[in-house]
């Protein structure tokens, strides 16, 4: 068998899923992730399906956050003008844009289910993030099973318990319900009980569902890559904690059971099914930012205005 996954262990087979994993990986040194790869699909990448972002860099004390087109630069222009700083570039549903990253994302989780017993997973996804020296990713946590993978630079990785005071239920209903990654609170002394993972290229990191997290970028660029995934539980738990956020919000009852099945499970996974037909769900989707900006070659202002629009 080619393998993707490098050392694993039979304590790999076991916590996947379920507790922090740090695994070594040969994607560092797969050509869809060299830099002509990378640069080749960051050339032709459709915007709709990538988010440039210009942020604060460091030392600047004035908060920015734009949303912006790579315009005509080559791919590897693209990425030094991330590598000189305050700029990320996330490039998302990379599966259905081009279909050899849809192969090799088959072809890791096919790995995955071969080495981990009972896991069956679907919904697969794939992005990958480009983002400037000493960028930082903020606390938050995700819905769906998730993995980062490191190909180049270096980042550190901070990972919380699922669980209260990290992640208040009340929070996640709302992330769950609204798609928006909003009021998750971090408080520094959540710090205790971080575990901190320096991830290299040639490192992936899993963790538990919804574990909160935060990334700091060391001081080089960094390229990363990540998945997600669903299984039957995963689905499950989703589907209670959208119904358990339907119920607290709009019906101002407090919901105890977490039940994943029998007959409370089954009254809750209609509730939140009627919810994502109801059009409440979709006013309360992401709202997009306006693109008005498009990297340009200037070596001190790589940033040119350009009249906002709306990407779709
Ligand atoms: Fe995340």
């Amino acid at each position: 068998m080619a393998t993707i996954f490098r050392d694993w262990t039979e304590g790999h087979s076991k916590g996947w899923g379920v507790e922090p994993l740090k695994i070594s990986h040969n994607l560092h040194e797969h050509p869809l992730f060299s830099k002509e790869g990378l640069g080749e699909l960051i050339q032709s990448y459709p915007i709709e399906h990538y988010s440039l972002i210009r942020t604060s860099s460091v030392g600047e004390t004035k908060k920015v956050w734009r949303r912006g087109e790579v315009g005509d630069l080559t791919g590897h222009e693209v990425i030094e003008k991330i590598a000189a700083g305050g700029l990320w570039l996330q490039l998302r549903e990379l599966k259905s844009v081009d279909r050899r990253y849809d192969d090799l994302l088959q072809e890791i989780y096919a790995e995955a289910r071969e080495r981990v017993p009972g896991f069956d997973s679907f919904g697969h996804e794939m992005g990958i993030l480009i983002s400037s020296p000493h960028a930082k990713a903020h606390y938050h946590a995700d819905l769906p099973g998730q993995a980062l993978w490191q190909i180049a630079g270096s980042k550190r990785v901070y990972l919380y318990p699922a669980e209260e005071p990290y992640l208040p239920q009340p929070e996640l209903e709302k992330i769950a319900l609204t798609g928006l990654e909003v009021g998750l609170r971090y408080e520094p002394e959540f710090d205790r009980q971080a575990l901190v993972f320096d991830l290299k290229p040639g490192e992936m990191l899993t963790w538990e569902l919804n574990a909160p997290h935060r990334v700091e970028n060391h001081g080089e660029l960094s390229i990363s890559m990540t998945t997600e995934h669903w299984t039957d539980e995963i689905r499950r738990s989703q589907m209670l904690t959208v119904a358990n956020g339907i119920l607290r919000q709009h019906f101002g009852i407090v919901p105890k059971r977490r039940a994943l099945h029998g007959p409370a499970f089954w009254a809750k996974a209609s509730l939140q099914a009627g919810w994502r037909r109801s059009p409440w769900f979709k006013r309360e989707r992401r709202k997009m930012l306006p693109v008005d900006f498009r990297l340009g070659r200037g070596a001190n202002n790589p940033i040119v205005d350009i009249p906002a629009y709306v990407v779709r």
